[in-house]
């Protein structure tokens, strides 16, 4: 299966994707973990994007589109992926239709998780994510680690991603609405498009997830 996941920050959209990644096995590609890693490497792909990471403003076309192209042309790919966090406005939406066209491939659905402003926030403020991954992510009240500090997964120190502050959030939030919402009514066109509500528990929410995604 071919499917990408969107939301507003603090959906819930990489916990979601941890689940059903593994569910439908296959990889789940998150351009922001991708980025994030490249800062944690010091490469120069890490260094162009950090800036405009720790203002809340999207990384340049250029740069983001190659970047998820490489991965998605990973072997591990070949027969499916869930797309985190990509495409994040139109001009990528395009992009991706260009490269899966090419391969004769089709997207499956777009998983549009629906959660209210005033819950995002109450996420983004107590998540901590893992200095080793950034996609082992966890939240103080949510979902806490057995010890304090600690990744569960792995042992690595869990810290608090620097466009979690609340100025960040708002820049961040408003990027959404403005620049990623309008992809929704692109796939819409398309009739890709299925939304669900990403409130509850996150083990209730894999489970709509997959009953949505089996229809
Ligand atoms: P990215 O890393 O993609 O961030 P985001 O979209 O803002 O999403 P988040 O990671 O904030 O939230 P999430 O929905 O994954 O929520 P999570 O599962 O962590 O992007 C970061 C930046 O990178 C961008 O601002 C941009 O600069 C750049 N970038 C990335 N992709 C780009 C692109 N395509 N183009 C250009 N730039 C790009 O959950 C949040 C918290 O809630 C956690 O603490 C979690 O434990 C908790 N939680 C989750 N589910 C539940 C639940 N059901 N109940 C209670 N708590 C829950
Ligand atoms: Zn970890």
């Amino acid at each position: 299966m071919r499917i990408v996941l969107v939301g507003p920050p603090g959906a819930g959209k990489g916990t979601q994707a941890a689940f059903l990644a593994k569910n439908l096995d296959i990889p789940h590609i998150s351009t922001g973990d991708l980025f994030r890693a490249n800062i944690s490497q010091g490469t120069q792909l890490g260094l162009e994007a950090k800036g405009y990471m720790d203002r809340g403003e999207l990384v340049p076309d250029e740069v983001t589109i190659g970047m998820a192209k490489d991965r998605m042309e990973q072997a591990d790919a070949a027969n499916g992926f869930l797309l985190d966090g990509f495409p994040r406005n139109v001009a990528q939406a395009e992009a991706l239709d260009v490269v899966l066209k090419a391969d004769d491939m089709q997207l499956d659905a777009v998983l549009d998780l629906e959660v209210p402003e005033d819950e995002v926030v109450k996420r983004i403020a107590g998540r901590r994510i893992c200095r080793n991954d950034s996609s082992h992510v966890f939240h103080v009240t949510y979902n806490a680690p057995e010890t304090e500090g600690v990744c569960d997964t792995c042992g690595g120190e869990l810290y608090q991603r620097a466009d979690d502050s609340e100025e960040t959030v708002r820049t961040r939030l408003e990027v959404y609405h403005t620049q990623t919402e309008p992809i929704i009514d692109y796939y819409r066109a398309q009739n890709l498009v299925v939304t669900i509500s990403a409130l509850g528990k996150v083990d209730e929410v894999t489970a709509r997830a997959m009953g949505a995604l089996k229809k």
